[in-house]
C-alpha cells in the first residue's frame, strides 16, 4: 500500500477526492444497464443510450420513475424511449435508490463532440437556456434542470427534437417536461438545435 493510500485509509474524510476515484461497484443484478449505456455508463451512440455519469441524483431518480410511470418513453413514435421504458419497470423503489448511488459514483470521460454548428449563433440562443441550466450548462438542481455538459451531444439533439415534436414532456402531469416543451420553442429549426449544441460543446 502506498503512503498516500495508507493515509487515506486513516484520514478518509480528508482524502475524499482520492477515495472517490475508486470505481463504484456495479450493483448485483444491474449489470445489464451497461449493455446499452456502455462501460462506465459513458453512453453508446449505436443504441442512442446516453452517458449517465455526471447527472445529479434527483434528476436520475425522477427520470427512472417517469419511464416507469409511462410519463416518458410511452409515445408510440419514441423509439429510443421505448428501449428504456421496459428496463425501468424492472426496478423497485429500492433498486432506484441503489442505481442512482451507483451512477453518481461512477466516473467516465466527458463525451467527445460529434455535432457541428455555428457556435456563435448557438451562444445567442443559449441565453434563454442559461436561466435554468446555468451559464456554464452545469444544471440547476433546485429547478430540476440537468447538466447538459455531462451528456453526449447527439443525445441532446435527440431530446430537443423530442420535446419540440411532442414525443417527450407531452403529458400535462409532466411538470418538468412541460417546462422544456415551452423552452424548446426558442429553437425554430434543426439548424438552431445543432447551433446551440455546438455552443454547449464549447463549455465542456
Ligand atoms: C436496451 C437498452 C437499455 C438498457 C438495458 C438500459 N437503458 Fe437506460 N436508456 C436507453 C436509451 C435508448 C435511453 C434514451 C431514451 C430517450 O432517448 O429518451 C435511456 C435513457 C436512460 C435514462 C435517462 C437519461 C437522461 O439523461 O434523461 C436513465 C436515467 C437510464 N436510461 C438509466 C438506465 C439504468 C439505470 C439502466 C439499468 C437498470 C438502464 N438505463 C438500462 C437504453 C437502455
Ligand atoms: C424554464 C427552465 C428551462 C429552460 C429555459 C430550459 N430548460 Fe432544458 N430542462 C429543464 C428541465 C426542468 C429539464 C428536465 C425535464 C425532465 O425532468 O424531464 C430540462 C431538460 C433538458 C434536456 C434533457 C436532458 C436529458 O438528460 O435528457 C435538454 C437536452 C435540455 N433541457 C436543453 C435545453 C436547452 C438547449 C435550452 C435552451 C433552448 C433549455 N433546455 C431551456 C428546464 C429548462
Amino acid at each position: 500500500m502506498s503512503v498516500k493510500a495508507l493515509l487515506c485509509a486513516v484520514l478518509f474524510s480528508l482524502c475524499g477526492t482520492f477515495v472517490q476515484a475508486e470505481p463504484a461497484p456495479t450493483p448485483e443484478g444491474l449489470e445489464f444497464c451497461t449493455v446499452c449505456h456502455g462501460n462506465q455508463l459513458k453512453g453508446n451512440s449505436n443504441i442512442a443510450a446516453p452517458r449517465l455519469s455526471g447527472l445529479d441524483a434527483d434528476y436520475l431518480a425522477r427520470q427512472l420513475k417517469a419511464f416507469r410511470q409511462g410519463m416518458r418513453g410511452a409515445h408510440p413514435d419514441d423509439e429510443n424511449g421505448s428501449l428504456m421504458r421496459p428496463m425501468s419497470s424492472l426496478l423497485s423503489e429500492a433498486d432506484i435508490a441503489q442505481v442512482v448511488k451507483w451512477i453518481t459514483a461512477t466516473e467516465s470521460p466527458v463525451p467527445a463532440p460529434s455535432i457541428t454548428g455555428d457556435s456563435e449563433h448557438g451562444r445567442q440562443l443559449f441565453q434563454s437556456c442559461a436561466a435554468c441550466h446555468g451559464a456554464n450548462a452545469m444544471g440547476n438542481v433546485q429547478l430540476g434542470a440537468p447538466s447538459l455538459v455531462a451528456l453526449n451531444d447527439w443525445y441532446v439533439v435527440n431530446q430537443l427534437q423530442h420535446f419540440r415534436d411532442g414525443l417527450r414532456g407531452e403529458q400535462a402531469s409532466d411538470t418538468y417536461g412541460q417546462m422544456m416543451v415551452a423552452a424548446s420553442k426558442v429553437l425554430s429549426s434543426n439548424q438552431d438545435i445543432n447551433d446551440v449544441v455546438a455552443y454547449i460543446n464549447t463549455l465542456k
